[in-house]
């Protein structure tokens, strides 16, 4: 089978799946509906049937397959709808703005007997595989400790991302591909509690700074931090074994690097050295033999992987990565961070 998609919402991302989906073997696209003509011209100047109206595009025969990329508000009416007309159905992140939203798609789905999917493309993020590959190694040893940080400079919002009533905020777009990484990369650990706080620094009614905290059961804790205003980066990922420590720079994934110890502890002594924060014991630099640094290991899939997987799935060759219930319990996480937020407590969850 090969999917014959029609893009619903022709914006920024909407155009970034036109240019990438068809590098996939068994991908075409083949039409798109937008309520903005400017869109609209620019879906049919590059060459695609463009509809004026939306229950034209999704009765056209000629598509088989349903790309939901407008405003998260409209996610769920128009993957309830493209279900409905039959046709195979991904939707951006956020899915939905609430889990019971997220419920009645998957319920649509089954019913209908067509595929639903998400495009939480971050799980293929260069410097994610990175991360999955060390960790999955076991060259850290025990994790017990991870940092994922991410920031920009620009500071406001522009359109529908600055009005929480279209699913706006920082929590909704960084923050769901963000937090599903963990989720993803331990599928089968529970996380027990959360804690988040929540800013507007440049954008006032929605978050466009927050910082979270999620402790899964056994370890690892888990900080997870983006802001819109951040004039100096910190490492994109710092993570922390009883065996190593990671830092991972940037999103290339190729900057950055291990330090695994080859000594123990206690054969380094019990000296007092004098460094530049003053004399310390606990806190003294280890002398260089006693590390092995490590190169960081290479990633090698790419964003364009969630539709090699897609094709798959509809030939019966493959699994669905991104299944409804994976991204289901990143979403029930999201909103513990929200009620964590609004509650200034930590939540206690068990997912
Ligand atoms: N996965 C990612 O990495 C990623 C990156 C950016 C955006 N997104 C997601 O993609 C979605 C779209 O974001 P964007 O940046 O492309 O926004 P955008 O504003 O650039 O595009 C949205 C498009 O939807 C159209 N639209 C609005 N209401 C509509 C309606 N009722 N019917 C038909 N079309 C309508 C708009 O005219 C616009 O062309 C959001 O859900 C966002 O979170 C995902």
């Amino acid at each position: 089978m090969t999917i014959r998609m029609g893009i619903l919402g022709f914006g920024g991302m909407g155009n970034w799946h036109f240019n990438h989906a068809p590098q996939v073997d068994g991908v075409q696209v083949v039409s798109a509906h937008d309520i903005d003509p400017a869109r609209l011209a620019a879906a049919r100047e590059n060459g695609l049937k463009a509809y004026e109206s939306r229950e034209e595009f999704l009765a056209d025969p000629d598509i088989n397959f349903v790309l939901v990329a407008t405003p998260n508000h409209l996610h769920k009416q128009f993957s309830i709808e493209a279900l409905r007309a039959g046709k195979h159905t991904m939707c951006e992140k956020p899915v939905t703005v609430s889990v019971a939203d997220l419920d009645e798609i998957i319920a649509v789905s089954k019913e209908t007997g067509r595929l639903f999917t998400v495009h939480q493309n971050r799980r293929w993020d260069r410097d994610y595989q990175v991360l999955c590959k060390v960790i999955r190694d076991g060259t850290l040893g025990k994790v017990y400790s991870i940092e994922s940080k991410v920031f920009g400079n620009n500071a406001k919002f522009h359109g529908w991302r600055a009005l929480p009533e279209y699913g706006g905020g920082m929590v909704l777009d960084w923050g769901v591909h963000l937090m599903d990484h963990f989720t993803f990369l331990y599928p089968d650990r529970k996380i027990k509690t959360v804690f988040a706080q929540l800013f507007s620094l440049a954008n006032p009614g929605v978050d466009d700074l927050f910082k979270v905290e999620i402790v899964f059961e056994g370890g690892p804790s888990v900080h997870v931090q983006v802001g819109t205003y951040g004039l100096r980066k910190p490492p994109r990922f710092f993570v922390l074994g009883d065996l190593g420590t990671l830092t991972i720079d940037d999103f290339t994934g190729e900057k950055g690097g291990i330090t695994v110890v080859k000594h123990t502890i206690d054969e380094l002594g019990n000296v007092i050295i004098t460094t530049t924060a003053g004399p310390t014991r606990t806190m003294a630099p280890w002398p260089d033999e006693c590390f092995d640094k490590l190169e960081l290991p290479p990633a090698t899939k790419s964003w364009t992987s969630l539709y090699e997987n897609l094709v798959g799935v509809l030939r019966g060759s493959a699994e669905l990565i991104v299944t409804p219930e994976s991204v289901r319990r990143t979403m029930r996480l999201i909103e513990a961070v929200f009620e964590s937020a609004r509650t200034g407590a930590s939540v206690a969850v068990d997912l």
